[in-house]
């Protein structure tokens, strides 16, 4: 029997290919290993995803990956929701692009627009829902330490607090059994998921420089 890999098909394998292509530019460090860790808990969350939504899991961050002026900047939005909505709204636009050279199927460049479209704020049906929590999830297994050197301590704690909020309660369960190598890493999240679940905001920072 062909495996999974051998039906591929060639409009995902061209797109795919010129995907990396871009996200290998990216001045964010962390960003091609990104695509491939929210693929993989899209997998994990999800294995019988279909290419629109695989596609959607590697493409959904493309706008930071951008050159100046084509991306979407935190600085120019006072309000970081509606910063997400435009960082997802330009990654949609660059996805179904590189799609379309690439020959997709007129409904798979539809459906991956909508998924990547609405990536931030997740949603009711299931591809949805799985996309939103192995891109919360990929914060916390990838992307945070990068994020914490760059950012510093306050900014990652309100970035890990809105990350919670994101997951499912699936995802939330996910979280506290990924075995992080990091014991401070281990500390924050079990302290914000457990101050979470009792609906108490927990201070790391205060408990921390006590
Ligand atoms: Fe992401």
């Amino acid at each position: 029997m062909a495996d999974r890999q051998s039906l591929t098909p060639a409009w995902f394998a061209r797109a795919r290919g010129r995907l990396e292509r871009v996200l290998a530019r990216s001045r964010v460090p962390e960003d091609p290993g990104h695509a491939r860790d929210v693929e993989r808990w899209l997998l994990r969350l999800c294995p019988d995803a279909g290419w629109a939504l695989r596609f959607a899991a590697l493409a959904h961050d493309v706008d930071r990956a951008l050159p100046d002026g084509e991306r979407v900047e935190r600085r120019d939005f006072a309000d970081y929701d509606d910063f997400k909505a435009a960082h997802a709204a330009n990654s949609a636009r660059v996805a179904a692009r590189l799609l379309r050279e690439a020959d997709a199927p007129s409904p798979v460049v539809h459906e991956v627009t909508r998924l990547v479209l609405a990536h931030e704020r997740g949603g009711e049906d299931a591809a949805l829902a799985a996309l939103c929590d192995a891109d919360a999830l990929s914060f916390f297994t990838h992307n945070l330490p990068f994020y914490r050197l760059r950012e510093g301590l306050d900014e990652t704690l309100r970035r890990v607090r809105w990350g919670i909020g994101r997951l499912s309660a699936l995802g939330r369960r996910a979280l506290a059994a990924f075995p992080f190598a990091d014991p401070a890493i281990r500390r924050m999240l079990h302290d914000e998921l457990h101050h979470e679940a009792q609906g108490i905001r927990f201070s790391y920072l205060a408990h921390r420089t006590r």
